[in-house]
């Protein structure tokens, strides 16, 4: 008899790369088997009827920042409430960003960042961050890829805040390299950025309606090339975050060609919403870096979630309100980018591509659950259902229409860029460690068990 405390029944068991109607076994917070339907299970378990339902591995959203400060903005969530609404989105375990403040050092801020997780739902691992090189840095690396945060964000742009000039990307890659860990980065060359955003402030165009404008393509494209030119001469791993255009895609993926290990990100709102939102109401809303772009180009970046030269769906959660959006509305250089999405990230991508666009469920699931587990030394304890795996399942129901509203979401904001959006495909049933936490959209267990994860093999 398979061992089992719990039953999932009758559903549709989704994995990346396979799926097939199976019967999930947990026990002791892991999946204990597949098991074909109808398989008997030990007296007195607990069945969960999934029919006509998926069975997927909790999502594992790569880019989400929780509680992060940038300039004189903080956005507003803490672990608690990250990964409440992560919970009810469907999303298991999250990987949040460490990132040093001028003149702090990366390892204390990551290990203060990793104290938190035990506030949370569900669990979560860390990205730590390096802007600048001294002779500490090494060390610091060392000492955290030991402990388990083995990525390291890195920008090209946000200067005098975040951003690392190229000496310091290639010495942190090489660094990285040898300790077995990754470089994953935000590129934006700030030059070309700064030039932008001084011509539009000169022609008085710098408000959250100019924000496409201010921050193009090219500079995206651009730094791109470079550090992926700085990877290639390494032969060390890199990962880009957010790629917002088919262009920069396209250069991950012909260096991938050459043999590089580098991989793309894509977060959910640039496949979703294109740049007419700036010309529209409350545009502020819809200010994060990069920007949304036009329609044809979201058009031809979501055409990489097809082809596999996307590797992963973030959300880029950064948790901002309409007040704090709409303060420095006038002047994009000093607003609070990013915009919240931790919840909506899973279905706002299944409607669009897989119940509306013909994306298998199984691409879908490798997007957003395993690729993500397996490019943070996260598989096989997360983004599957692989007997030994974390009991981590979000239920899903394909059929399921509903209208996102920002009063009916968990996020610590008072808007959603999807306001209004009509969505068919939602999690019926979210289980963390084996535990139900949400059901039909209520939190029945609410007790935060969150851990820390360690990286182990990173295996993009
Ligand atoms: O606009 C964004 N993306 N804000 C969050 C910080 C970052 O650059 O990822
Ligand atoms: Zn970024
Ligand atoms: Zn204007
Ligand atoms: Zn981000």
């Amino acid at each position: 008899m398979i061992r089992a405390e719990t039953v999932v029944r009758g559903g549709t068991v989704v994995e990346a790369g396979w799926s097939a109607p199976a019967d999930v076994f947990i026990a002791e917070g892991r999946v204990t088997a597949l098991a074909v339907p109808g398989t008997p299970a030990p007296r007195g378990v607990t069945e969960i009827d999934a029919a006509g339902l998926l069975v997927l591995p909790g999502g594992v959203d790569p880019h989400c920042h929780v509680g992060f400060t940038s300039g004189e903005f903080t956005s507003l969530d803490d672990y608690a409430q990250c990964t409440t609404a992560a919970v009810f989105g469907g999303t298991t375990t999250i990987v949040d960003f460490a990132i040093p403040r001028p003149g702090e050092n990366p390892a204390d801020v990551a290990y203060t960042q990793r104290a938190k997780a035990g506030q949370g739902l569900c669990d979560s691992a860390l990205h730590a961050c390096v802007t600048e090189w001294d002779e500490t840095v090494p060390g610091q690396l060392g000492a955290l890829v030991a402990d388990g945060v083995a990525t390291v964000k890195m920008f090209t742009t946000y200067r005098g805040e975040t951003m690392a000039n190229e000496d310091t990307i290639l010495r942190t890659m090489k660094t990285l390299r040898d300790l077995g860990g990754m470089v994953v980065i935000h590129c934006e060359a700030d030059h070309l950025i700064e030039d932008a955003q001084t011509r539009c402030a000169a022609d008085g165009a710098i408000g959250a309606e100019h924000m496409a404008a201010t921050r193009p393509e090219l500079a995206e494209t651009a730094s791109v090339a470079e550090v992926l030119a700085i990877a290639e001469s390494l032969r060390a791993p890199v990962y880009f975050v957010h790629q917002s255009t088919a262009e920069a895609v396209e250069l991950v993926a012909a260096a991938r060609r050459r043999g590089v290990r580098a991989f793309s990100e894509s977060v959910a709102h640039h496949l979703i919403l294109d740049d007419t939102r700036y010309g529209g109401a409350a545009p502020e809303r819809f200010v994060c870096c990069p920007p949304l772009r036009p329609r044809p180009a979201v058009d031809a970046l979501s055409r990489h979630l097809f082809t596999g030269e996307i590797t992963t769906i973030g959300s880029d959660h950064c948790c901002y309100d309409l007040a704090q959006k709409r303060s420095r509305r006038t002047d994009v250089r000093a607003m609070p980018n990013g915009l919240p999405g931790v919840e909506t990230r899973l279905p706002v991508i299944f409607s669009a591509y897989v119940a509306g666009g013909g994306l298998p469920a199984s691409r879908f699931v490798a997007l957003t659950s395993a690729n993500p587990a397996r490019a943070n030394g996260l598989y096989p304890r997360k983004g599957t259902l692989m007997p030994g795996a974390d009991a981590d399942l979000a239920i899903w129901d394909p059929a399921a229409q509903w209208q996102v509203t920002s009063d009916a979401l968990h996020m610590a904001t008072d808007y959603t860029p999807y306001e209004g959006m009509l969505l068919t495909g939602r999690p019926r049933t979210v289980l963390v460690g084996g535990r139900v936490v949400v059901h039909d959209d209520v939190l029945l267990d609410p007790t935060p068990r969150g851990r820390h994860l360690p990286a182990g093999p990173i295996l993009v």
